[in-house]
């Protein structure tokens, strides 16, 4: 069991007056002191340049708490004794004599609890800020190596040379033990849960390989455009904003060999194998596994919405993706020749996560023609969310004098099997960045084998501007082209059903 109860902890949030903190981190940090996680002294402070008394960032961050915590509206007395431990102080985090209130509150800290306190640094600040923050506390002596971590929001690099270069900047201050890498995705139940199905159950590993599987699909979907994001959008793209780290990330997680423990080392140098083992692209694998995709204006939930190049901060000729899908292979023993489909993109018909994974056809049909009433290959379906569960899809009777065969799911729900909350996955993985436990976080080289493998795809694009964007239309499933894609192979995009009936 994880429990850092007395282990006094300092937890500093850069870029404290930001959207992240708002939605994300307050009501995560909250939701950990109510279920009794925080340590019995610990403080937390924000920065950021906007000058603000302690109290109206403690009404900040309460504000960001009613809006979306999932445990609702703040009670007062618990909030109350949650603010006691906020602090605010302004300050540029491009200026050295920023860091001077917050080495103050560390000095005064750790006499007032007579202990040299953990202190966790979230870099929740645009990218380009990553660098100039990492040096400043390490030139400010903030980075003790038994006590101190630093936690670096995505996107981490833009391509793999900006990526080697802030992970080089980062181990000159910094030993690896040291450096959270976060994505989200990681922290998410069905994500973990991922893990445990594999590695905790002894009927899938026999399975799990190429002699069983036919080919697996990752596909997370988006109804959402940029959302006022256009400006940060138009840098990064589906690629680099999905595939290099979330999608990849949870490709490797099915894809992995069994770690000899749950170990974080174990656990990333498994991943690190996947991302090696992938099939690197052929000039022929650019042109036909690879699709790109931007969406013009069309229709959502019954509302007419712009197309990508009419959003604000957007460039209306642009040539900024807004979908791929891919196929990719990996050249090892357990899946040679087992096709991995993934898909992002954003306006599209749903909004959803989920892996399929579908299995090799029967050897031999014994039952006559007209006894198929429908049929399915059988497929593993891990559903990451609006629905989080993991069903598996057999051929069974239908009911009734008649020997006739559909499709029926064995499913394992969230909801019906387990009465206690699901943690947001920012809880998780705060709680790690203070437990000291990176298994749910990126290690430095694997980021680094992400970016290696989409170089060719992004060297590409960039060199080749699209000429038919937009090239699917708002509310669709995307460009046909990645319809075309996997139906060459006999295969169709799976989504699940909106009621989860076949
Ligand atoms: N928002 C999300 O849901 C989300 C999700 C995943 C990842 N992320 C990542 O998280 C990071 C933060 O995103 P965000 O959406 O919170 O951005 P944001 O709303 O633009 O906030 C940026 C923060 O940085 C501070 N800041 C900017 N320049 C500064 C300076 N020179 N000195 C000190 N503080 C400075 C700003 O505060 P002042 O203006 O007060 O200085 C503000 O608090 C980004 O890397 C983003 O990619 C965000």
């Amino acid at each position: 069991m994880k429990s850092i109860k007395s282990q006094p902890t300092i937890f500093i949030i850069y870029g404290a007056t930001g959207d992240l903190c708002w939605r994300k981190l307050a009501p995560a940090l909250f939701n950990l002191f109510l279920d009794g996680w925080m340590p019995e002294k610990f403080t937390i402070i924000g920065t950021g340049r906007t000058p603000l008394s302690d109290d109206d960032f403690r009404n900040k961050m309460l504000e960001g708490i009613n809006n979306f915590s999932r445990s609702g509206k703040a009670a007062e007395p618990q909030w109350q004794l949650f603010a006691g431990h906020v602090r605010y102080t302004a300050g540029d985090v491009n200026k050295p004599e920023g860091y001077s209130n917050i080495c103050e509150i560390v000095e005064s800290n750790s006499k007032e609890w007579n202990a040299k306190p953990y202190v966790i640094h979230y870099l929740a600040v645009a990218p380009t800020l990553f660098p100039v923050i990492a040096k400043n506390i390490a030139a400010n002596k903030l980075n003790d190596e038994g006590l101190c971590r630093i936690v670096i929001e995505k996107p981490f690099g833009h391509d793999l040379e900006s990526a080697r270069a802030l992970n080089q900047l980062l181990n000159e201050n910094y030993r690896e033990e040291q450096i959270y890498r976060i994505d989200h995705y990681l922290g998410k139940e069905t994500v973990q849960n991922i893990m445990a199905f594999r590695f905790a159950n002894s009927i899938l590993e026999p399975l799990w390989n190429r002699n069983y599987i036919q080919h697996i699909q990752i596909s997370v979907t988006e109804q959402l455009g940029v959302e006022g994001r256009g400006g940060y959008y138009e840098g990064s793209g589906a690629l680099r904003d999905m595939v290099q780290n979330h999608i990849l990330q949870l490709l490797c997680l099915i894809a992995m060999e069994p770690p000899v423990s749950f170990r974080a080392a174990e656990v990333h140098n498994r991943k690190l194998d996947v991302l090696t083992a992938m099939r690197r692209f052929s000039p022929e694998a650019l042109r036909s596994t690879v699709v790109r995709g931007q969406y013009g204006g069309g229709w959502l939930k019954g509302k007419e919405v712009p197309g990508y190049r009419e959003e604000p901060d957007v460039n209306p000729s642009s040539n900024t993706e807004t979908f791929t899908a891919i196929k990719f292979f990996i050249d090892n023993w357990r899946w040679q020749g087992v096709p991995f489909y993934i898909r992002t993109g954003k306006r599209l018909a749903e909004s959803s996560s989920l892996i399929s994974i579908q299995f090799r056809d029967l050897p031999h049909f014994v039952f006559p023609p007209e006894a198929i009433d429908s049929w399915q290959q059988n497929r593993l379906i891990i559903s990451i969310q609006p629905e989080m569960s993991i069903r598996l899809q057999l051929q069974g009777k239908r009911p009734g004098l008649d020997m006739l065969l559909n499709t029926v799911d064995m499913v394992f729900d969230y909801k019906t099997s387990y009465s206690s909350y699901t943690p947001e996955a920012y809880e998780t993985l705060l709680l790690d960045t203070m437990t000291g436990d990176q298994t749910l976080f990126m290690r430095g080289d694997q980021v680094e084998a992400a970016w290696d493998l989409l170089m060719p795809v992004i060297n590409m694009w960039t060199n080749k501007p699209s000429v038919n964007f937009p090239n699917y239309s708002a509310g669709s499933w995307g460009p046909e082209l990645a319809e075309a894609m996997i139906a060459g192979d006999g295969y169709h995009w799976f989504s699940l059903p909106v009621n989860g009936k076949h």
